[in-house]
């Protein structure tokens, strides 16, 4: 068997203890947070529980069967080592979550048990992810397939098909390279791939690339066809003038267009309405004494995106009004140097919550999204404490990615 449960932390030991005394939600909403150790000497899940109140528990460590890698950052040895979002993915419909392993070229799917979230087992063995450094997963809204962005020498996107016995099976006519002239591991930020997503009509899947300044990065966008394979070529978009460094990419609802967060300046409004040449709602919008907001998530309750900076360790709350035009709503401090990264929001009715990744405290942020201008921190979960005394290796060099999972 490949998965290891090794940190397991037994519910009723910590049922004891009265800071640990959280009671798990009832199954109905029962909510997975997770993330990845990303280390080279072997690649974790960390899995994490809510409570109704929003906050966390962390409950086990299983193994993906591969190893974690670092990008080369001229030496930095910065947080962020994989220069992406969604390393780690999961999925309500298809009840699965799916993770990178960038140091052994695979990806790993596992089964989620919806009535207890925390518990995921591995399907079948990793697969080679179609290219070198994966550092992005896609999953599509009916659940059933798993797109890998790679991002080093060997770079560009493949999809597979979930097996609920056997694991992932490569979709013919979906290998589709992107052709950048790149390294193993990607060197970075600047030039590398960041994120991929599929559109929210799941017909065209999209990646995004970063420039390197003052050339502007690009979305790469492959149709999708019925029997699920990827136009031959990709329509290279470029943002409106001013974009720089295209990092995460999060769907405006119901609007055939893209909020990508842009680390040279703050975030990007693609507009796909007229198909994917440049359009006059396309804009970019500048953030004031931002460093590099490179994360972001939208929030169903609130209606405002949230997108987080690794420099300034801000949370900035962001409103896309009707025509697309993009303003600031406000901003939240998390603490100098925790070093923000993913997130995820995750809705248990008319509640929204924001998990953040703050690699540099080896800690996850909670974040209640009471109303629009509204949020407010409600946890900060450390993850050393627990990590070390279960001999689980993690460090804020390769600590990534955030998801959430609420069993539908
Ligand atoms: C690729 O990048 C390397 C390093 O910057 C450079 O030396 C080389 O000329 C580039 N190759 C091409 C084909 O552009
Ligand atoms: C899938 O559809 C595409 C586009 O219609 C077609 O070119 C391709 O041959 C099909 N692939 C398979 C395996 O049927
Ligand atoms: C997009 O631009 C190309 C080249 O400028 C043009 O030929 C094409 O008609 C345009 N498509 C749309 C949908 O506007
Ligand atoms: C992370 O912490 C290190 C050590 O304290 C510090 O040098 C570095 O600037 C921090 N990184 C970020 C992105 O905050």
């Amino acid at each position: 068997m490949p998965t290891l449960f090794l940190c397991e932390l037994p519910a009723e030991a910590m049922a004891k203890k009265s800071p640990w005394k959280i009671p798990l939600v009832p199954s109905r909403l029962a909510l997975l947070i997770a993330i990845i150790t990303n280390e080279a000497s072997g690649n974790f899940v960390v899995a994490a529980g809510m409570s109704s109140d929003g906050t966390l528990t962390l409950r086990q460590a299983v193994s993906t069967g591969g190893i974690g890698s670092h990008g080369n950052d001229a030496g930095a040895n910065g947080p962020d080592a994989l220069f992406s979002q969604g390393s780690v993915k999961a999925s309500a419909s298809g009840k699965i979550l799916a993770t990178v392993n960038a140091g052994s070229n695979t990806i790993s799917v596992f089964s989620i048990n919806p009535s207890n979230p925390t518990d995921i087992s591995m399907i079948g063995f990793p697969v080679g992810s179609g290219g070198e450094f994966p550092v992005s997963i896609t999953i599509n809204s009916a659940g059933d397939t798993v797109c890998a962005l790679n991002g080093g020498a060997v770079n560009g996107v493949s999809c597979f098909s979930v097996d609920q016995q056997n694991g992932l099976v490569p979709v013919a006519g979906t290998n589709r390279m992107l052709n950048l002239n790149q390294t193993t591991p990607a060197t970075g930020p600047a030039g590398s791939v960041s994120h991929i997503v599929f559109s929210e009509d799941n017909k065209q899947l999209i990646a995004s690339v970063k420039g390197v300044p003052p050339t502007p990065g690009f979305l790469a966008v492959w149709d999708v066809a019925d029997n699920g394979s990827l136009s031959e070529s990709f329509a290279s978009v470029v943002p409106a003038e001013g974009g720089l460094l295209q990092f995460s990419m999060t769907i405006i609802p119901g609007k055939n267009a893209i909020l990508v967060t842009d680390a040279g300046i703050g975030f990007d409004v693609f507009d796909f309405s007229s198909g994917t040449n440049a359009s006059s709602k396309s804009s970019v919008v500048a953030i004031d004494g931002q460093s590099a907001t490179c994360w972001s998530s939208f929030s169903p309750n609130t209606k405002n995106f949230f997108l987080t900076d690794i420099g300034t360790s801000m949370v900035t709350e962001i409103n896309i009004n009707n025509d697309l035009v993009g303003t600031v709503v406000k901003q939240y401090d998390q603490g100098k140097g925790v070093a923000t990264i993913d997130n995820d929001v995750a809705s248990m009715g008319n509640n929204d919550f924001m998990y953040i990744l703050t690699p540099n405290a080896t800690a996850l942020n909670v974040l209640s999204l009471k109303a629009p201008g509204d949020a407010q921190l409600i946890q900060k979960l450390d993850i050393a404490g627990p990590a070390s005394a279960a001999g689980l290796r993690i460090s804020a060099a390769n600590l990534q990615g955030m998801t959430t999972f609420i069993a539908q």
